[in-house]
């Protein structure tokens, strides 16, 4: 917690400790506050679970094969897995431990006959997942990587992205420095960066515009010459 902001703006100090002692109690008194927190706060998590599915249904269909990457506990998957047609919904994560919460979670919703891909990959420039996707959504991941992991990363999207297919995935833009959250970095980079990354591997990236409380961008990638 910065404690210049307890002067500069007082309000706002407040807020977020607030926050963080409502976040400490819940994950203390709840075990599924403890699960949920592998991926982020437990205060606000069923929100930032809807909040993924809402956004997709601007453009997806159950038909369409749909990839999360950096899947996580299936926060967001499980509605996305409710949605989608059987065997459409692939899943894929760096930590194992995380995806064993995720396949007890599938039985806990009783998804299981939806049949959706968990798969663990340690090394996305090692990934192969042996099919295209129409959408590889990857919420609050790309924040979390270094510079040579989001590298291999849009190498990998690249080439499992249809022709026509998107990779939306929302972003911090700015300069400041990299902070941590568990084994990753929170990363800020700009706007140019994602777009030189992107174009060294034929994708071309364009802003969508603010995500959520703005404090973050979503950004949307797609093939050189799709089509
Ligand atoms: C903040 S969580 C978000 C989880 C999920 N996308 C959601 O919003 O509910 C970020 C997830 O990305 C995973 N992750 C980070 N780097 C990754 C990588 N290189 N490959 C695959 N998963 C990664 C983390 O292990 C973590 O589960």
């Amino acid at each position: 917690m910065k404690f210049d902001l307890l002067f500069s703006n007082p309000g706002l100090f407040l807020r977020k400790a607030t926050r963080r002692v409502a976040n400490h109690l819940l994950v203390l008194l709840s075990p599924a506050a403890r699960r949920h927190s592998e991926v982020g706060p437990a205060v606000g998590w069923k929100e930032t679970r809807e909040v993924q599915l809402e956004y997709l249904k601007k453009f997806i269909r159950p038909e369409h094969y749909l990839l999360d990457l950096g899947c996580g506990t299936l926060r967001g998957g499980i509605p996305i897995i409710r949605f989608l047609q059987e065997g459409h919904y692939y899943g894929i994560e760096v930590r194992d431990n995380v995806l064993e919460i995720a396949r007890k979670e599938l039985q806990n919703e009783k998804l299981e006959h939806k049949n959706p891909k968990l798969i663990h990959v340690s090394d996305l420039s090692k990934g192969k997942i042996g099919r295209k996707f129409d959408f590889i959504w990857a919420h609050s991941v790309l924040i979390h990587m270094t510079d040579e992991i989001l590298d291999s990363c849009l190498c990998f999207a690249s080439e499992h992205l249809d022709s026509l297919g998107r990779l939306y995935a929302n972003v911090n833009i700015g300069e400041k420095k990299d902070s941590t959250w568990k084994e990753f970095p929170i990363a800020f980079r700009s706007l140019q960066f994602y777009s030189e990354v992107a174009s060294r591997h034929d994708l071309n990236c364009e802003e969508v515009g603010p995500w959520r409380n703005g404090e973050q961008t979503m950004l949307l990638f797609q093939l050189h010459g799709r089509g």
